[in-house]
């Protein structure tokens, strides 16, 4: 009798698991042959535009055909979080595209960002932790604030031979301000803003995080290679000089000068000891490590441009902005790290600019046969994560379109972040970088609001679902402000 009743046990668990898979399967655009769906993203200016749009039609999960790439994009927060928190191990992969290879000397398991996950990949987040995600009471965040506000003096200084009151290309100064920032910080070294090899790495630095941030046929359809050559051999060009940079202008000094039974000095240091010490790391390992987080800073770069272009468009943010700095340093000092508990509303407006952009969490890829929402999805299903309509999405935030700080703060002025605003990612693979984001953005953004009022000096278009601004972009008008700061 037990066993008949275990038998039917058995034969309605089966039947419900069955039934429930094959009820479940998964809506979405019926695919044309070879390209798939790609065509309907064509149609927008971002593939996160489509994908909100394509959920108004099929819902908050659906699956797409990218040329013969099996994808699901997921768009609301509970899916989201079923992603990347409950069931983050087993999304821990990413895209195979051509042009990560391309970037990261043939292997896109060089880099961080784009790598599969792995026992490495652990290793190499432990070491960066605690000088990419410096904590406030840590010696790591004193040297973060010193180092930007050096830094910061040498970048006033530039700006002021700047021809003043007419449009000026200002991208360029800043990104090497942050590069130098950066390799200050982690490498105990700086570059003169007219050396050409700098100025050149920086550029590289800056084209590829654009590039980076765009989307090609060639990442679904592999076979359009030819048609990219050209361009796959800038990628790799411009790859190959950064790595020359960072081996012959950083790393072979620090080498020289290495004592690996004092502390680490900086995050150079620490990985060239982990060289020494961890059998599983090689040079390699180290270079790219390097490298990638170096590159973090043409990230801080765009995002103080963006955050500069929605000033310009609303002026009563720069008022407010710089009402803040001056009451905080009574216009007789530069704004510090140490400031930001006490203006709320600046670190409102960089959180606002990050919600705007709404730069995409890169696509993560299922690693074994798992499910979402209870749709099966099979090894390999790139997954997409909807986060432009978490910050853009009416039924997230109020008149989603405008630019309101003021969204990021209580009434009692302090900062404040709905749960679903994950600019950053969250789970395993949440970003490194965040808080060198928080850090050095807020005092750029202060500084030059102390100084000047700035204006559009052209034509400023931000792409949407994008935190970077192209190479060239639009040039801003610095003013020397009115009221001196000093008058406080
Ligand atoms: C505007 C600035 C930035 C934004 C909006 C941003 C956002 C993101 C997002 C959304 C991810 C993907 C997380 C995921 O796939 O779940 C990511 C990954 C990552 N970010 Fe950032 N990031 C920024 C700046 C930086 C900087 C400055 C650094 C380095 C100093 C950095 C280092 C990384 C690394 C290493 C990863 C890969 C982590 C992994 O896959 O394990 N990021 N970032």
């Amino acid at each position: 009798m037990l066993a008949l009743v275990s038998l039917c046990i058995v034969v309605v668990v089966w039947w419900l698991a069955t039934a429930r898979r094959d009820s479940k399967s998964l809506p979405g655009p019926r695919p044309w042959p070879i390209i798939g769906s790609l065509h309907v993203l064509g149609g927008y200016k971002s593939p996160f535009e489509a994908f909100t749009a394509l959920s108004k039609v099929y819902g908050d999960i659906f699956g797409i055909s990218l040329g013969p790439a099996q994808c699901v994009v997921v768009n609301n927060f509970r899916l989201i979080k079923e992603v990347l928190i409950n069931k983050g191990g087993d999304f821990g992969g990413r895209p195979d595209f051509l042009r990560y290879h391309k970037l990261f000397g043939g292997d896109r398991n060089n880099s961080l960002a784009l790598c599969d996950w792995s026992a490495l990949q652990k290793t190499r987040r432990s070491i960066a932790k605690s000088y990419c995600s410096p904590r406030f009471t840590s010696l790591q965040y004193d040297r973060v604030n010193e180092v930007g506000a050096d830094e910061l003096e040498v970048f006033l200084a530039k700006l002021q031979k700047l021809p003043q009151n007419t449009p000026i290309d200002i991208k360029p100064l800043i990104l090497g301000t942050c590069a130098n920032m950066f390799t200050q910080y982690m490498c105990s070294t700086r570059f003169a803003y007219d050396d050409p090899e700098f100025r050149k790495i920086v550029r590289y630095f800056d084209e590829i995080f654009w590039e980076i941030n765009q989307g090609y046929a060639v990442d679904f359809l592999p076979w359009l290679l030819p048609i990219y050559q050209g361009h796959m051999k800038k990628l790799s060009h411009w790859a190959a000089e950064i790595r020359q940079f960072i081996l012959s202008r950083i790393i072979d000094k620090h080498r020289a000068t290495l004592d690996i039974n004092s502390p680490p000095k900086d995050f150079t240091d620490a990985l060239l000891i982990h060289l020494e010490e961890d059998p599983n790391m090689n040079w390699q390992h180290i270079i790219f490590e390097l490298e990638d987080f170096i590159g973090g800073h043409s990230a801080i770069g765009n995002l103080v441009m963006i955050t500069l272009a929605s000033v310009v468009k609303y002026p009563e943010v720069a008022e407010h902005i710089q009402k803040e700095v001056d009451a905080v340093t009574k216009g007789k000092r530069s704004p510090n790290l140490f400031d930001k508990a006490n203006m709320p509303y600046t670190e409102a407006t960089l959180w606002e600019a990050l919600r705007k952009a709404s730069s995409p969490i890169v696509p993560h890829v299922a690693t074994t046969d798992t499910e979402i929402d209870g749709y099966k999805i099979e090894k390999g299903t790139m997954v997409f994560l909807n986060n432009y309509e978490l910050n853009v999405g009416e039924d997230y935030w109020n008149n989603p379109e405008k630019f309101m700080p003021e969204r990021f703060l209580t009434h009692s002025g302090r900062v404040t972040k709905p749960g679903h605003f994950i600019p950053f990612s969250t789970g395993k693979r949440t970003c490194i970088g965040q808080r060198l984001v928080q850090c050095f953005s807020f005092i750029i953004l202060a500084t030059i609001l102390q100084h000047y009022d700035v204006s559009a000096g052209s034509e400023m278009e931000m792409k949407p679902g994008c935190v970077a601004v192209p190479p060239d972009c639009f040039k801003l008008v610095l003013t020397p402000r009115k009221t001196p700061p000093t008058s406080g």
